[in-house]
Formats: structure tokens, C-alpha cells, sequence
């Protein structure tokens, strides 16, 4: 059994997917194969693959911002926590390619902030739950790649205040198909937990359904890190649809989707931990909570 389950995932693609350095890598109605990235053009610029770390870029910067501002506060409670957070998040290396991919989700003003938001947390979380230094480092990368798919997306979609029509709803949802495809283009084989964690990172549960090997592991924990992190970041901020959710309510909601996808609840345990918001202060008398088990978390 292959990487797809999900009729979702192997839905044919709506848009071109153009790399950055011009190459047309799908065109509308390409249907990806399991053996997808084997039918891609190799990327071959040397200079955009050469390895960059986050704390040589401008985006250190951007992200020392940040995580000043109210809504990150439970990321640093103190001026240790914030060193060595940064020092995590400083090393983080990519393909310089990559950091030019981010970049240019500037444009679209949320989803910039949101994936620096979103791998600060993964690595916050990953420092206090002792997650495996090169496991963490792997799912680091892949925050940061996450949603690179969105820059291909129209602007009347990014820049809605409405609810999506149907179309427009088939084409947001596509999006963690195009920033797979684009890692198969840039990085091929050597991403491919990676790029396998990126594609499922809006339904890691799918995962659980397709057969276990190593790679599918390391996606699986993957998805799961950026699926909570996305969904929480997305929660607490201000969109044009919709003003942020309250603290609570916005674990109560991660909470249920977790449920809703049998994954495991750590990410809210340890939120509500860094919050100190009592289970039994947010939850309905109906709710039933899944033991945590973010001691010593590993790998499912
Ligand atoms: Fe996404
Ligand atoms: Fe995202």
C-alpha cells in the first residue's frame, strides 16, 4: 500500500504548479501516482540547494518579532526559555530555495506570520516533551514548508473575506498537495517523511489507515505536530472571516478534532499546561478525557 488514502489527497489537481525557478512541475487535470516524484523534472541549481539555517536568514529576525507579541507569550515565560528556544529554532537548516518559498508567503500576510507562529511552537513543544533531537529537526523543517503550496493559490481566494464556493473550497484544500509536490521537485527521495508529512498535514488521521513503515511513522508524528500547531495558531488569531477564539475555547475545539481523527491529545495537555487552564474549567460534563502522554512522547 502506497501513500494515498485519502480521496482528498488523489483528487486531480486544479492549478499549474509552477517552481520558483520557473518549471512547470503539474499542470490542471495531472493525476499524481503513488510513485508521484518519480515523474517530476529533477531540480538541479546548486546554489538554491545549498544549506541555509533560519538564524542566518532575515526571517530570525522576523520571527524575534513575533514571538514578542501577546498571543506567543506562552512560548517564552522566561528569558532562559526564550535563549534556548531560539537557539532550537536559529538552527533549524533548510535548502536556501526553501527560505525563498517563505518568503514570498509574505505577500499573503497571514500565513508568513503563521508559519513562523506555528514552528515555534512545534519546537517549544518538542523541547519540553524531550522529543528526539533529530525528530525534532526533521518536523522543524517541515513546519517551515508546510503551506508553501498557498503562494500558488489566486488571490481572490487568499485574500476572501467571504465563505469559499465550492470550487474555490477544492482548490484551498489542495493546497498540501502542491507544497508535496514541490518538495518532490526540490528535494526529492532525501524529503520524503518530509514531504509525506506536509501532504497530510490538514488530516494526519488518514495516516493511521495506511500500512506502517519507518517514513510513515516519522509523517504520521509529523502531521500530527503540524496539524495542532496549525490549528491552534489558526484559532487564537484574527482572520477576515471570524475574530480570534478565546484561549479555552480554542483547546476545547482542538480537543474534539483530535477526538474526531483518534490522534492523541498531548498538544493540548501541554498547551493548557503552558496556560494553566484546568480541564475541568473549559469542558462540558460529557466530555471524557483521553489520558495524557506527553512524558517522554515518542513516536506511535
Ligand atoms: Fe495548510
Ligand atoms: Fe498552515
Amino acid at each position: 500500500m502506497g501513500i494515498f488514502k485519502s480521496e482528498k489527497i488523489s483528487t486531480r489537481l486544479f492549478l499549474f504548479v509552477t517552481a520558483l525557478d520557473e518549471t512547470v512541475i503539474a499542470r490542471p487535470n495531472f493525476e499524481l501516482t503513488e510513485d508521484g516524484w518519480e515523474d517530476l523534472p529533477p531540480f538541479t541549481s546548486q546554489i538554491a540547494s545549498r544549506q541555509v539555517k533560519l538564524g542566518e536568514t532575515p526571517l530570525y529576525d522576523h520571527l524575534c518579532q513575533l514571538i514578542q507579541e501577546p498571543k506567543y507569550s506562552f512560548l517564552k515565560k522566561n528569558v532562559e526559555e526564550y535563549y534556548e528556544l531560539m537557539n532550537v529554532l536559529g538552527n533549524a537548516e533548510l535548502p536556501s530555495i526553501y527560505w525563498q518559498e517563505i518568503n514570498s508567503l509574505k505577500r499573503f500576510g497571514y500565513y508568513y506570520g503563521h508559519t513562523l507562529a506555528i514552528t515555534a511552537m512545534i519546537a517549544k513543544f518538542g523541547i519540553d516533551a524531550g522529543m528526539q533531537k533529530d525528530l525534532l529537526e526533521i518536523a522543524l523543517k517541515a513546519s517551515l514548508i508546510h503551506d508553501i503550496g498557498i503562494a500558488r493559490l489566486p488571490h481572490s481566494i487568499l485574500f476572501s473575506s467571504q465563505q469559499f464556493k465550492e470550487d474555490e473550497k477544492i482548490m484551498m484544500q489542495q493546497h498540501p498537495l502542491v507544497s508535496y509536490l514541490l518538495v518532490g521537485y526540490y528535494s526529492q527521495q532525501e524529503y520524503d517523511e518530509i514531504g509525506r508529512g506536509v501532504l497530510y498535514h490538514h488530516c494526519p488521521g488518514e495516516l493511521n489507515n495506511i500500512s506502517i513503515g519507518y517514513e510513515n511513522k516519522v509523517a504520521k508524528e509529523i502531521a500530527w505536530l503540524i496539524f495542532n500547531a496549525d490549528v491552534f495558531d489558526a484559532l487564537i488569531s484574527n482572520r477576515p472571516f471570524r475574530p480570534a477564539y478565546a484561549i479555552a475555547n480554542a483547546l476545547n475545539y482542538l480537543t474534539r478534532v483530535n477526538q474526531a481523527h483518534s490522534l492523541p491529545l498531548d498538544m493540548v495537555y501541554w498547551i493548557e499546561k503552558r496556560f494553566k487552564i484546568p480541564v475541568s474549567k473549559r469542558l462540558g460534563s460529557n466530555f471524557i478525557p483521553i489520558k495524557p502522554k506527553i512524558e517522554g512522547h515518542q513516536l506511535n
